[in-house]
């Protein structure tokens, strides 16, 4: 295990009608004047931010609203929010939704007291202050409820590219599950595909005794693989969205990744389809995953072979690990195909004669080097090889 420092000061207030506390919850983290941000419409439609502004009123709390942050943020919206806020004299930034409006919120929490273009913090520069956040999560996926993480596009460039500071990692998050069953089965799937990508991303390490995280990651793998198809086959199956609900922040706050090196590429390589094609970050998870780790499965073979018995339930071919390796990724195919994710470019809309461009921007665009570091070292030749792979699936 590697050295490390872990802080992760997020309060999390969980469970049924957790957001009737808001209001509550702002005040005891800071809040005077508050920016409600969501995104397209599903929290006025289901009557949330009705309840979210009552609890706000409650307290006494006064707020201005911004709505309209698209899946896979841009960041017109959040030069808007900026300026908003500066006008209103916002302190606290309410993030309502999934992990778009929770990501839109904290590119604003950090632009609103930096001097020069928000997009510096997603070029590298560090983040020295920022307003702070709080969440009222929609949907199990991102996992940004409890991470440092934001993940914005450009539109100059559609360049999507993320930045990360314990800054910005939220206040406070509210999970309700029950916010979550009105979900699309589609989203509900994706967003677990993606709670299962953060897993993988930690799982594939170079660092060697690491049983505790390993075993952790195993145990949220697992849970996802019996949770996520009872959720699918009855969207009110409080038990089960609550399960991968937590399952979704214990994936991303980092506790399962302490002391050991990450992967990220496969993460990397799929936001260039999102950023292209508008496509949901789970669903082009789906079809990412398995060609990666196909291609890059040989570097240590036993890893793959470690996770397919553990999770996937292969039994181990001890003369030959390649085919149990290969095993599981299939099995974990077969799985993202069963929840109704895309497993190849015409499932998700992809288009083979984008790949020269999806390679450029992955590995040149916005001050790359041509590789990307991870569990294997890619240039642009795997990467062009890993995307050919996904065409077909
Ligand atoms: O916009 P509204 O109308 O709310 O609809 C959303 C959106 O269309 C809908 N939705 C959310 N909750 C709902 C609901 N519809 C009905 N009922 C509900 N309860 O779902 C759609 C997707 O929402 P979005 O916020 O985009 O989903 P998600 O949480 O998957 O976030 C995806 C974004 O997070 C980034 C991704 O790249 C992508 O941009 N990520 C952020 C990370 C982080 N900050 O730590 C890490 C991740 O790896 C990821 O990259
Ligand atoms: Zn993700």
């Amino acid at each position: 295990m590697e050295n490390f420092t872990f802080y992760s000061p997020t309060f999390f207030a969980f469970g049924k009608n957790a957001e009737a506390d808001t209001g509550k919850y702002v005040k005891r983290f800071g809040g005077s004047r508050v920016l409600i941000h969501y995104g397209g419409g599903s929290i006025v439609r289901s009557g949330l931010l009705d309840r979210v502004k009552a609890s706000l009123e409650k307290e006494g709390i006064p707020f201005t609203e911004l709505g309209g942050v698209k899946p896979n943020p841009r960041s017109g919206l959040v030069y808007e929010g900026i300026e908003l806020c500066r006008k209103e004299n916002v302190d606290f930034i309410l993030a309502v939704g999934g992990g778009s409006t929770i990501d839109s919120s904290k590119a604003i929490a950090a632009g609103v007291p930096y001097d020069g273009d928000f997009w510096d913090f997603y070029q590298g520069k560090a983040i020295e202050k920022a307003l702070p956040v709080g969440t009222v999560l929609t949907i199990a996926a991102a996992g940004s409820e409890g991470s440092p993480d934001s993940v914005i596009t450009k539109e100059e460039g559609m360049f999507k590219r993320g930045t990360g500071s314990d800054l910005i990692r939220p206040k406070f998050s509210i999970l309700n599950p029950e916010l979550t069953q009105t979900l699309p089965a589609y989203q509900t799937a994706a967003g677990a595909t993606d709670i299962m990508a953060h897993l993988y991303e930690r799982y594939l390490t170079n660092s060697t005794e690491v049983e505790v995280t390993d075993r952790l990651i195993e145990a949220l793998l697992l849970t996802m693989k019996y949770e996520t198809p009872r959720v699918i086959a009855n969207p009110d199956n409080y038990e089960a969205r609550a399960n991968i609900m937590w399952a979704g922040m214990m994936a991303h706050n980092n506790s399962c990744g302490v002391g050991r090196s990450q992967d990220w590429n496969s993460h990397d390589i799929e936001h260039e389809l999102s950023a292209l094609y508008d496509c949901a970050h789970g669903a082009g998870l789906a079809v990412t995953m398995p060609a990666v780790f196909k291609y890059v499965m040989n570097h240590n073979v036993m890893r793959f072979a470690q996770v397919a018995v553990r999770v996937w339930g292969c039994e181990m071919n001890f003369d030959h690990p390649e085919m149990t390796a290969l095993e599981g990724i299939e099995a974990f195919k077969n799985f993202l195909k069963s929840i109704g994710m895309p497993v190849n470019f015409e499932e998700l809309g992809a288009r083979e004669e984008d790949i020269p461009k999806l390679v450029d921007v992955l590995c040149h665009g916005n001050g790359r080097n041509g590789t990307l570091s991870g569990f294997v070292t890619l240039n642009e030749e795997d990467c062009t090889k890993i995307y050919q792979m996904m065409v077909r699936g």
